[in-house]
């Protein structure tokens, strides 16, 4: 809670145009509060009427939240559906089966489209392709391949069949799809031979391979290849099959199977305190109905909208607003399978300009590095593109700074769009706290109040309630429907994670810090309270980078990991290191440094990369042997140290520790 101040200072406020009242779902902030009346009012009736409204049920529930196993919540719990049937059969029939479902953009440049009825034929044609590989209700298959309409595809077939899905970002290594595929008890892989980012052909079949060739891979039994390049890859004979092979002579129709509502859609991995990544997961009823209402809600989707939302499907956003809200609301989306930079960092708002994109979502950490390339070239510049189609912009993943934010508005939004600062989590399913754009006026830096039913609070350490104005944990009351059930194969671990006995067992905790304003009882979140970092909006642990550390054990004795405030990034990873042999100076410190950042991006990804290594003869710790790690994010910011640090065995270790490079 330190690192939050006390009380926010809202020096500007932007009320919404008197056109975004007019034309929203949710028309100004009466319409707002009625809709938090309701739900405070009648709790269950409020969810029971927005999932009668926006789902289609095979067998409509009859129960609507279930608490009587509390923190494992249950909703909707008797009722059935299927997620891939909300998201494309439910269209067809209606004008939207003709409209534009995807429209995808390669790495090159390249445009394909594929309407509702046509995305409903492949995803039907890959569910009886799956089925043909044995693969059945309730299996788990790990999708690790890149942005692309097969990635969407492979995702809706898992649902369409009842398998539940788990998709690895591929960024990641091979050790982490490994764990990933153990941990899951997988029987699948789908995947693709290589992956196109910035002009280059990047290996992903490789890395599966060398992933399933660390062994425990025993339920592993097939592994299914997108040939996305004409280039050849290796292929293990009875178990690994091309798209092509699988798909041939399937028919493009396939009776979706009706699960229960709290049947896991997905389990996703993210980062936790410790250094195993948690699989969070997801029911089907309760998250796809907040993945649907928040397209409305939050973006407002109407018939005509072009909705980009710029996450890879490896990542919670892009599976809550790319692979399943945007199809449960009928929207046509932009899929991109790039990067920002390339050909140039201009890449986005020439997408924009030429897809006529109405609704853009992306991350701070997007916005900053591509304000510092318009700074250094004007010609990348958003003035220099059309952006006018755009009515409503988005942020997610981490706290975006005011000046980023006035940037956005002004130069992307042209100072007429709405941004919707939403603060969510792979936990939460869906936004939480956000802005609505046609009601609340926005606050540069803040991500304003919680969605109708989201019953957000401020408390202290203890679990009671703060007044506005103090900064305190960020709690959620009750339960909600799209909220994560368990951690796969550890119950008790996701009751101690996020219903900590200490905050009396019945407040979620979200693990971020945050304040509301004194006057308009505005959430700001000030990062997290936990050993999780965000760097670029991407969840590390720290303890999990420690971990990859050490295991270099011919080199490595010691390892402690903490973030530091990044411009660019949010958060940098920095790693004090004391190796086994005496601490290296100059060039051989900058060799080793290297080595070990290539060590931990085959561990875990090039995405853990410590950016600052740092080397000691050993590291402060107090006298019970705990690492003082207070100390060393001061080191690490480079701020004077004010500790105390007269237990330190040998303090002369601070000046080797903050000596850069
Ligand atoms: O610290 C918060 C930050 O990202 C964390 C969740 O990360 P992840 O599960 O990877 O999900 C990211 C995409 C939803 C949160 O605990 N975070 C997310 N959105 C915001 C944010 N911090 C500030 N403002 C936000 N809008």
């Amino acid at each position: 809670m330190s690192n939050i101040e006390s009380v926010l200072v809202e020096n500007r406020v932007f009320p919404p145009s008197e056109q975004a009242v007019k034309s929203a779902r949710i028309s100004g902030m009466e319409a707002y509060n009625a809709l938090c009346d309701e739900a405070n009012k009648d709790f269950e009736g409020f969810w029971a009427r927005l999932a009668r409204d926006n789902l289609v049920w095979t067998k409509p529930f009859t129960k609507t939240l279930d608490e009587s196993k509390a923190p494992f919540y249950e909703w909707f719990e008797d009722g059935e559906l299927n997620a891939s049937a909300n998201c494309l059969d439910k269209h067809i029939g209606t004008p939207t089966e003709n409209k534009t479902a995807i429209v995808f953009e390669a790495d090159d440049g390249a445009v394909t489209r594929v309407s509702y009825k046509e995305l409903l034929g492949r995803v039907s044609q890959f569910a009886n392709a799956l089925k043909a590989q044995g693969i059945k209700k309730g299996d788990r298959v790990i999708i690790y391949v890149p942005m692309s309409i097969e990635g969407v595809v492979a995702m809706q077939a898992c649902a369409r069949i009842g398998a539940t899905h788990s998709v690895v970002f591929g960024g990641f290594s091979a050790k982490a799809l490994n764990e990933r595929i153990i941990d899951a008890g997988a029987v699948a892989v789908i995947t693709a031979n290589y992956q196109m980012r910035g002009g280059k052909e990047m290996p992903l079949k490789a890395i599966v391979d060398e992933g399933i060739a660390m062994g425990g891979c025993d339920t592993l039994k097939t592994v299914l290849v997108f040939m996305r390049t004409p280039t050849t890859c290796g292929m293990t004979a009875g178990r690994d099959k091309t798209f092509t092979e699988v798909l041939q002579g399937q028919p493009s129709e396939c009776r979706p199977e009706a699960v229960g509502a709290e049947h896991p859609l997905f389990i996703l991995y993210t980062s936790g305190s410790t250094g195993k990544p948690k699989g969070v997961q997801h029911s089907t009823g309760g998250y796809l109905l907040w993945a649907k209402l928040t397209m409305d809600w939050t973006f407002d989707i109407k018939p005509s909208d072009v909705f980009w939302c710029t996450a890879d499907i490896g990542w919670i956003t892009g599976h809550t607003y790319v692979a399943y809200g945007p199809l449960a609301a009928g929207a046509t989306q932009v899929i991109f399978e790039g990067i920002p930079t390339y050909p140039s960092a201009g890449r986005f708002w020439q997408m924009i300009e030429k897809h006529k994109v109405t609704v853009f979502y992306t991350a701070p950490t997007a916005i900053r590095s591509l304000i510092k390339a318009a700074e250094g070239d004007e010609k990348i510049h958003p003035a220099r593109y059309d952006l006018t189609s755009l009515r409503i912009l988005g942020t997610v993943g981490e706290p975006i700074n005011p000046e980023a934010w006035m940037w956005y508005h002004k130069h992307v939004g042209g100072e007429r769009c709405p941004i919707v600062d939403t603060w969510w989590q792979t936990e939460t399913g869906g936004h939480m706290i956000t802005p609505l754009p046609g009601a609340t006026p926005t606050v540069p830096g803040s991500c304003t109040l919680p969605l109708p039913g989201i019953m957000a609070a401020i408390v202290d350490d203890l679990g009671k309630d703060l007044p506005h104005g103090d900064g305190g944990i960020l709690v959620i009351k009750r339960p909600w429907p799209s909220m994560i059930r368990t951690i796969w194969g550890d119950p008790e671990r996701y009751k101690a994670s996020y219903y900590p006995p200490e905050l009396g067992g019945k407040l979620y905790l979200a693990g971020d810090a945050a304040a509301r304003s004194a006057d308009r009882g505005y959430f700001r979140i000030g990062g997290r309270i936990d050993d999780v970092l965000n760097v670029s909006g991407h969840r590390l642990g720290t303890m999990e980078i420690e971990s990859a550390l050490v295991s270099k054990t011919d080199l490595v004795a010691e390892a402690a990991v903490v973030g530091r405030p990044d411009d660019l990034t949010g958060e940098a990873v920095c790693a004090f290191v004391v190796l086994k042999r005496s601490r290296p100076t100059g060039d051989e410190a900058k060799q080793i440094a290297n080595e070990l950042r290539n060590w931990v991006a085959k561990e875990i990804g090039p995405i853990a990369k410590p950016k600052d290594i740092r080397f000691g003869d050993n590291l402060p710790k107090t006298r019970s042997g705990k690492i003082m790690r207070r100390l060393l994010r001061s080191i690490a910011k480079g701020e004077a140290i004010t500790q105390d640090t007269s237990t330190l065995e040998n303090p002369a270790i601070l000046e080797q520790l903050a000596e850069k490079l």
